[in-house]
């Protein structure tokens, strides 16, 4: 039986990444008869520059359709002065409420091979390995009321809104324990309960939760220590589960214990486990069209994709597995190299992972 991807390539360096992880897609079609079927599809800039808009009807009604979405990353200078509501992100915006991916799941990994990338000590992120779940759809990034108001002193003010319904908390956390139960079994809620209402709930509801998954421990930790935690003991989480806006910063912060953004896929699910795949980057305007972007973490976020939702593990072990010894073999782009490693661009990376999966 066939699979339909949809791949969004995207802006700036987005195109330069997703031919090299769409090389490998290719290659493990073959090598695994995946029946894998890729078209193409605009979002962000690049659907602004054909279509006026950063989500098109076309690419909401294929996203739709198909198995499962692989992006590259949207955005840039490029769009800056477009009116808000047609920003590039708004269509990442917008195709993630519109899919109900609400669910971001965001691995950080530190590859032995690049354990002298991280910008801390050794001995606290070797062999680091946390998944921080992300609330995507909801919280203050979507609540309304929001906007820029004139008050009665003729001052200007800006609002937005937090707020989590139970059944928003109550899915997300579900996600988070089923996440927790397949790795490590330990589970932390990361809110600001001693300030925000909005998660009082949120740590209620997670409570609620625990006793259906009584193999894992539940913690919860404000999110000013969290942060904190993070840098200085980063190996004491196992999975995090926190809403839209301190996911997006945790899961930034968590990303460089790594040492390079450039090397973290992540996936954003829908309750049936459908997704969106995409590397936790952007679109990196200041080295695009040079030819150096790092394809890893797409690369690896098409391994995610082809785990979670398209259900060939096969094919994504070996994928991880192929990157693993192109690491080994002393390849690196520049936002991972270091004295005494080979320094490739963004093609030759992508092309030694092809050839290291053909010779496995
Ligand atoms: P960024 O992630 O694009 O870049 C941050 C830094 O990391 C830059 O120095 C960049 O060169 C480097 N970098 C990023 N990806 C890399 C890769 N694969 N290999 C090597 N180096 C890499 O974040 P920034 O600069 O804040 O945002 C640039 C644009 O991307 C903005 O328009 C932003 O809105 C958009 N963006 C889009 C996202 C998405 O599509 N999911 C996520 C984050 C930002
Ligand atoms: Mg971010």
């Amino acid at each position: 039986m066939s699979k339909k991807v949809l791949v969004l390539p995207g802006d700036y360096i987005g195109p330069e990444i997703m031919a090299e992880a769409v090389k490998v897609l290719n290659t493990v079609d073959a090598r695994f008869g995946l029946g894998l079927e890729l078209e193409y599809g605009l979002l962000g800039g690049a659907a602004i520059d054909e279509t006026g808009v950063p989500l098109p009807d076309a690419t909401l009604e294929r996203a739709r359709e198909v198995d499962a979405i692989l992006l590259g990353a949207v955005g840039g200078p490029k769009w800056d002065n477009v009116e808000r509501h047609l920003r590039p992100e708004r269509g990442l915006l917008g195709i993630r409420s519109q899919l109900g991916l609400f669910a971001n799941l965001r691995p950080a990994i530190l590859y032995p091979q690049l354990a002298d990338a991280s910008s801390l000590k050794p001995e606290i992120v070797s062999g680091l390995d946390i998944l921080i779940v992300r609330e995507l759809t909801g919280g203050i990034y979507f609540g309304e009321p929001r906007g820029i108001r004139e008050l009665e002193n003729g001052e200007r003010e800006g609002y937005n809104t937090y707020k989590y319904s139970e059944s928003e908390i109550r899915r997300i956390g579900r996600q988070a324990f089923e996440a927790a139960r397949k790795r490590g079994k330990k589970l932390c809620s990361v809110d600001k309960a001693n300030v925000l209402e909005a998660t009082v709930l949120w740590r209620e509801i997670m409570d609620e939760l625990a006793p259906e998954y009584p193999d894992v421990e539940l913690s919860h930790m404000y999110v000013d220590n969290a942060a904190m935690q993070l840098v200085m003991r980063p190996k004491q989480f196992d999975v995090v589960v926190t809403g839209n806006m301190f996911g997006d910063i945790l899961s930034d912060t968590a990303a460089m214990l790594t040492g390079s953004i450039g090397m973290l896929p992540s996936a954003s699910l829908d309750k049936d486990g459908r997704g969106m795949y995409e590397p936790c980057h952007g679109s990196a305007p200041d080295i695009a069209g040079e030819g150096k972007a790092n394809p890893l973490a797409t690369i690896l976020s098409a391994a995610m994709m082809l785990r979670y939702t398209l259900g060939s593990a096969e094919a994504a072990d070996a994928i991880e597995a192929a990157v693993s010894k192109v690491l080994d073999a002393g390849l690196r782009t520049p936002d991972i190299h270091s004295e005494g490693t080979h320094l490739v661009g963004t093609v030759e990376m992508g092309e030694a992972v092809v050839t290291a999966l053909a010779s496995e």
